[in-house]
Parts: C-alpha cells; structure tokens; sequence
C-alpha cells in the first residue's frame, strides 16, 4: 500500500498537520509533498490530502488539484480558523470531500483550527464598523484560541484515524 501525503498550506498550518499525519503513519510506504510538487500520482494507493479552507472550501490549489485524483483511496484534511464543529467547518470539509467522492473511495475526513494569520487580523482590524470581519472581542478571543491550533491533540487525532483506516483497509 503505498500512501501520499500531499497538502496545500499557505501559512503552515495544514503543513503542519499534514506532517504529524504523515508521521503518525509509522513505517508505512509513505511520501510527503506539497501539492505543486506532485506530478504523477500513478503510483500511490491513497492518497491524503490537505487544503486551507478558503470562503468555506478548498483553497484554489487544492481544489483544482483534488480534483485531478482518480480511482484512489482518498482521505481529506483541511486547517480553518473558525470553530471545527460549527455548521460553517462541517460544510467546509464536506465541500472538499465533494471533490473527490465521485472519482474515488473516501476513508476519512478530518477538521481542525489553524491559527489566523497576524496579517489577516491586520487587515480585519483596519475594516469599518459595519464590516462582518470587524474584529469584536468574541472574535478576539476565537483567533487567541486559534493560535494554538493545529496543536498535538488535534494532530494525534488526526493521525491516528488516517492510520487506523488505511491498516483496516477499509
Ligand atoms: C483568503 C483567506 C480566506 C479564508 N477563508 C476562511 C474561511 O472561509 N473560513 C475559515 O474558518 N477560515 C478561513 N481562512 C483562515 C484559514 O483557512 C486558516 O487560518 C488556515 O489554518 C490557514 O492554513 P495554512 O496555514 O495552511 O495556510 C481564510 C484565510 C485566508 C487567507
């Protein structure tokens, strides 16, 4: 069973996770890359793969590249700011999973924060009173809480439901 990890991250979030997963995979045959360096997928049984959730979906890159996989086993990963378990992160993993389910074998999905980047709270704070993404103290204390994040747990997690379904072979 050969295994690629592939993800597309643009601050190192879903490259972190993407990394604790990979190496939670233990002495698997496994490769690790980003998505811009896959060329040829031909060779891999599954395939995990790992987006940044940009206005509730894949990010382009990962989109356009999920789309291009076929006849795989398939798990779907991705790293948002807002809360994981709000209807907005089950739709922003569902979505990625749409990509992929026609074409392939879906084994898992798994969602997790990542922390918002200093430059898009820059952005946000410079935005007008009526502004949806004006920063509130809620909100603060969301991008406080997701600074942590992806952290061990959500890593461990991660990791451990991705290697269990591909040992189960399911
Ligand atoms: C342009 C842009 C759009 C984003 N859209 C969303 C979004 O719709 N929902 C959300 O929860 N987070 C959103 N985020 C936050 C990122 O998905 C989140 O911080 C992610 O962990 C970044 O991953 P990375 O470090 O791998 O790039 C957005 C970030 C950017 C830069």
């Amino acid at each position: 069973m050969k295994i690629l990890v592939t993800y597309s991250s643009k601050t190192g979030n879903t490259k972190k996770l993407a990394q604790g997963i990979f190496h939670g995979l233990g002495n698997m045959d496994k490769t690790i890359l980003p998505m811009n360096e896959v060329k040829d997928m031909s060779g891999y049984d599954v395939v995990l793969a790992g987006y940044w959730v940009d206005k509730g979906g894949a990010n382009t890159e990962a989109a356009e590249f999920m789309k291009t996989i076929e006849g795989k086993k398939v798990g779907v990963f991705a790293t948002l700011a807002f809360w994981p378990d709000s209807e907005h992160g089950f739709k922003s993993i569902t979505a990625g999973e749409e990509l992929v389910k026609e074409k392939n074998h879906v084994i898992g999905r798994y969602i997790c924060q990542g922390k918002i980047s200093d430059e898009m709270v820059a952005m946000f704070e410079k935005m007008g009173e009526n502004s949806p993404h004006k920063p509130t103290p809620e909100k603060r204390k969301r991008y406080a809480i997701s600074a942590n994040h992806p952290s061990q747990a959500d890593i461990a997690v991660a990791a451990e439901m991705f290697r269990e379904r591909i040992e189960a072979d399911v």
